[in-house]
């Protein structure tokens, strides 16, 4: 048997192309566009990537982009006066601090600068308290749109047991909070769970977010279980491995063979994260006009 793909490309699309016409109506009606201000610090290639189409899916969105690269010896001081400044800047809607951060930047002091009402990447601690208390706040992009993904495939989701392998505060203790709110029976698998592919068996739903390429075999899964790779590993071209092919924390090709359904690496949960935050954005603008 072979799993169906969930295709988040396709999904990701969906989304934006409604947020699009949704920041469109915002517009119309505050008279100005929703606006999402990205700081990059320092010149992490991998990061200028994300920042770049960052801002341009943001344009495309129908919203404003700002753009601030600050170089990589930039002080605390510095960086935290810039997020001071886009909380008062009543153009700004949504702040993300692109992460990680250089040097000896502390990025929780960082991130507990930003107004938690911008914090559209839901990294606050306040953020991460309503979501834990279910009161309204942001939540991250990454596992907020997995969930998007899971309910669209399996509609309710109580009483099945999930299993979510990583406890990052990103993605793994998120996304197992967001299970919990949809009445599954949660799991939080980690480097030091005992059997971990036995714990595996037993879930109707998979999140791996190890960061551990292929680590999740086909043997580990339930025949017909959901799949979701929120890994992104890029193989060592020194190990034989053409080019640096990207590979999730599934093993994809084996996996699909026992999974009903499954995210693919690249294509899959990647491109719901800069979707969910162009969403979380649109959610600021319109909290801000009240
Ligand atoms: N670095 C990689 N992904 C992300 C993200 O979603 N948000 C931030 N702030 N930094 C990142």
């Amino acid at each position: 048997m072979s799993a169906q793909l969930i295709d988040g490309k396709a999904f990701a699309a969906n989304l934006r192309e409604k947020v699009g016409e949704h920041a469109a109506t915002f517009a119309e009606k505050a008279g100005r566009k929703a606006g999402l201000a990205v700081v990059l610090v320092g010149e992490d290639p991998a990061s200028d990537v994300y920042v770049r189409s960052k801002g341009k899916a943001t344009v495309a969105a129908n919203m404003e982009s700002f753009e601030h690269r600050l170089a990589a010896d930039t002080t605390e001081d510095v960086l935290i006066a810039l997020v001071e400044q886009l909380n008062d800047d009543p153009a700004v809607d949504g702040i993300l601090v692109q992460l990680p951060l250089p040097g000896d930047l502390d990025e929780q002091a960082v991130i507990a600068a930003i107004d938690p009402g911008k914090d559209v990447d839901g990294f606050h601690v306040e953020s991460a308290g309503r979501l834990m208390v279910g009161q309204e706040g942001f939540v991250p992009c990454t596992p907020l749109g997995c969930m998007m993904m899971l309910r669209d495939r399996l509609g309710d989701l109580s009483g099945m047991n999930a299993v979510v392998i990583g406890r990052s505060n990103i993605v793994g203790k998120p996304m197992a909070q967001l299970l919990l709110d949809a009445n599954a029976t949660v799991t939080i698998a980690h480097s030091r769970t005992a059997d971990l592919p036995e714990v595996v068996r037993r879930a109707d739903i998979v999140v791996a977010a190890v960061g551990r390429p292929e680590m999740v075999k086909a043997d580990w899964l339930k025949p017909g279980a959901t799949v979701i790779d929120v890994g992104i590993n890029r193989l060592d071209p020194a190990e034989g491995e053409a080019k640096g092919r990207l590979v999730g924390d599934v093993d994809f090709e084996a996996a699909k063979e026992v999974a009903g359904a499954i995210t693919p690496v690249p294509g899959g949960v990647g491109p719901m994260t800069i979707a969910v935050l162009l969403r979380n954005t649109l959610v600021a603008a319109y909290r801000h006009e009240g």
